[in-house]
């Protein structure tokens, strides 16, 4: 923080000396104190894990017994030729025992199990249960700044780039198999590539057109592929390739029920052949969920193909049973302190004193430690003109696209009120949209800050002629419309999600704007959110690194960002959005530091200066695990390159025998 301190101190100097010029520049952002107390090691990107073949493997005591039952092949022929080895130096415990149960509660619920299609399972940790993708950005907080070159491998576990950088070949592992036995291979990749994220119809989570310009896939071999690019790219560009956005799906499953191959499907069908209650789905990930019931559970026992050992040779994941209990994101941290959940990213504010309380003293089941501020909560207006549903949206998406008019929503807000409604005490700082002040790009300097001003917001709404025709108190859209209303959606089960739009609903009013708050169920809000379906949404986001879903927050390809899509192809930008997007490609495509640098900062002006979405504050997260709970590293940030589920790399988490919880279903595994 002093780096921003320092900064913000010569700009202050500055900005005297200027004099009067400096009236009409950016505001300031306000000092911030940082609360984070995270303290580790930095080490090497290949201190973590690498690919070798061991000598012998071995394997969870109770898979041998299925082996001998000829129930399952043995390890050897279950693993692939070279396994990802996770080194024992990195354990901030050392080599695990097989066996146990890991505890998760969550607040959302599976959609169902055709990622490839844009579902989700529930979050919290349940989709990254599941999927493994071709590259790997959680563990990569722990890695020196020298070593940051780009993600880690993960099922592609090398690249090349051809010299002019408009050529990538991917190197997958050989030998990879399907929770079901089945190969996983480039056919996987390609159909992933071709059949879901290039193909339209179908709502992937790295939207067609969004990796690069007219990017271009090609088989090699069973385990080569490779990427052709109109333009140079950089590493940056692999991040890409991550959670949740590089993530293939079982090809030899849904090919039969994708239009293409099946004259029989349609796109809807597709999408939903994998409902959350066909059990179990073949995953690549270290567990496969095995039983579902509604809005209490789900059970996953461990995949006994999954790709992964530790330097004895033993096969990961240690637990060899996973629970997800449904429930909510509050009920999360509520059982992580009480001792019947081992996890939480704790990321409710209103929680903070007491969990922290709770979990200070010696006898308490979890520790507590914060990290930055990566948690910042924004109201995304819908910038559609095309999309709007009747003449009064369309009013308002009109405003909505006028910068003075989103300026006057900024202005509006006492953002230190809106804080305090979700906790009291230094935890929440102002947040104007952006990357937030926890993320490795975020530059306090490029941020303009929009102060608490009820006058300046009142002269720009005026200044739009939007005045109170029929004296009601609120203003009306122009041309004697109604009163100016927006309807708000938000996730009903998100406590600090109400709280805020509760305190922003007085604010607007002071100014003449009313606020219809609307919850939604975690069920629905997330395709509402990724189709765009709303007029407004009030939403928790975090921009920290700009490759991870970058639909969220930035116009990376046709139908991006989520709160500016076309209809029918079409779109009109707003005047800094084109700027916007060659920022965002100058950042991906770029290998001087220094410009990348000066992206994401020109990212970070742009965004805040035109106030892009309506953001209200940031605030730390703590992250809670069981004592019980080996090799959580305490260096875990809840959130930086992914969230703290990938981040404390879960397939790595053990817990001594005599402290491990009884499983439900000793002695199984997925069948098929
Ligand atoms: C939800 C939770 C986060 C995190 C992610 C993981 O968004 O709120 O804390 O667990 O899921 O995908």
């Amino acid at each position: 923080m002093n780096h921003h301190k320092m900064k913000m101190a010569v700009l202050g100097a500055s900005a005297c000396w200027l004099g009067l010029t400096v009236a009409t520049a950016a505001d300031e952002m306000p000092p911030e104190k940082s609360l984070a107390g995270l303290e580790y090691e930095l080490i090497g990107r290949d201190d973590i894990y690498d690919y070798r073949a061991l000598d012998s493997y071995s394997e969870a005591p109770f898979l041998t017994t299925l082996v001998n039952e000829g129930k399952l092949p043995p390890v050897a022929e279950r693993l692939p030729k070279e396994p990802i080895v996770f080194k024992t130096a990195a354990m901030s415990d050392g080599i695990g025992t097989h066996g146990g149960v890991f505890r998760h509660v969550i607040g959302g619920r599976p959609e169902g199990w055709n990622w490839m299609a844009g579902q989700h399972q529930g979050w919290g940790g349940i989709n990254m249960a599941v999927q493994e993708c071709l590259v790997r950005q959680g563990p990569r907080w722990q890695i020196k700044g020298e070593d940051q070159t780009g993600p880690l491998p993960n099922l592609a576990k090398s690249w090349t780039w051809n010299d002019d950088r408009t050529q990538l070949t991917m190197n997958l592992m050989e030998g990879v198999k399907w929770s079901d036995g089945e190969p996983f291979d480039t056919e996987d990749v390609r159909f992933w590539w071709e059949d879901n994220v290039e193909d339209k119809n179908v709502s992937s989570r790295l939207p067609a057109g969004s990796l690069a310009d007219g990017a271009k896939m090609e088989v090699i071999d069973d385990h080569t592929f490779r990427f052709t690019f109109d333009k140079p790219q950089s590493e940056t560009l692999v991040e890409s390739l991550a959670y949740i956005q590089g993530c293939p799906g079982p090809s030899h499953i849904l090919k039969d029920k994708h239009p293409k191959y099946n004259s029989d499907a349609t796109y809807e069908s597709y999408t939903n052949t994998l409902p959350n209650d066909l059990l179990p789905p073949v995953v690549l990930g270290a567990w496969v969920p095995v039983v579902h019931k509604p809005d209490e559970l789900v059970v996953m026992r461990r995949n006994p193909y999954y790709f992964k050992v530790d330097e004895n040779g033993q096969q990961l994941p240690y637990y060899n049973e996973m629970h997800f209990r449904l429930s909510t994101w509050g009920d999360r941290t509520t059982q992580a302190v009480a001792g019947t959940g081992d996890f939480s990213n704790m990321e409710d504010p209103g929680n903070y004193v007491e969990a922290l309380r709770q979990s200070q003293s010696d006898d308490s089941p979890v520790k507590a430690q914060f990290g930055p501020r990566v948690l910042s909560w924004r109201l995304d207006l819908n910038l559609s003109e095309e999309s709007a549903d009747d003449d009064v949206d369309l009013a308002l998406r009109k405003l909505f696209r006028n910068k003075d008019f989103r300026l006057a929503l900024s202005h509006a807000l006492d953002r230190n009120a809106v804080g305090q409604s979700i906790a009291r005490g230094p935890f929440a700082y102002p947040y104007t949209g952006g990357y937030a002040t926890g993320s490795p790009y975020y530059d306090a300097a490029s941020t303009d800050y929009h102060p608490f001003d009820q006058d300046r917001a009142n002269a720009l709404l005026d200044g739009l002629g939007l005045k109170d025709t029929d004296g009601n108190g609120l203003r009306n859209l122009p041309d004697g419309g109604p009163d100016l209303a927006i309807d708000v959606q938000y996730t009903a089960g998100r406590n600090e999600d109400r709280k805020q739009l509760d305190a922003m609903t007085s604010l607007f009013a002071e100014v003449g704007i009313r606020l219809l708050p609307r919850g939604i169920d975690e069920a629905n809000i997330d395709t509402i959110r990724t189709g765009g379906n709303y007029t407004a949404l009030f939403q928790r986001r975090n921009l920290i690194v700009p490759t991870r879903e970058t639909c969220e927050s930035l116009p990376s390809g046709d139908a991006c960002p989520y709160f500016h899509q076309p209809v029918d192809g079409k779109r009109a930008l707003l005047d800094f959005e084109p700027e916007l997007i060659a920022a965002y490609e100058t950042f991906i495509t770029s290998e001087d530091p220094v410009e990348k640098a000066n992206a994401t900062k020109d990212m970070q002006r742009l965004i805040t200066e035109n106030a892009y979405v309506i953001g209200t504050v940031q605030a730390p997260a703590a992250l809670l695990v069981n004592k019980r709970v080996r090799n959580a590293h305490p260096g875990t940030p809840v959130f930086m390159y992914e969230w703290a589920e990938d981040g404390v790399i879960r397939e790595r988490l053990w817990t001594p025998a005599d402290q491990q919880l009884d499983e439900l279903f000793p002695g199984t595994v997925a069948e098929y």
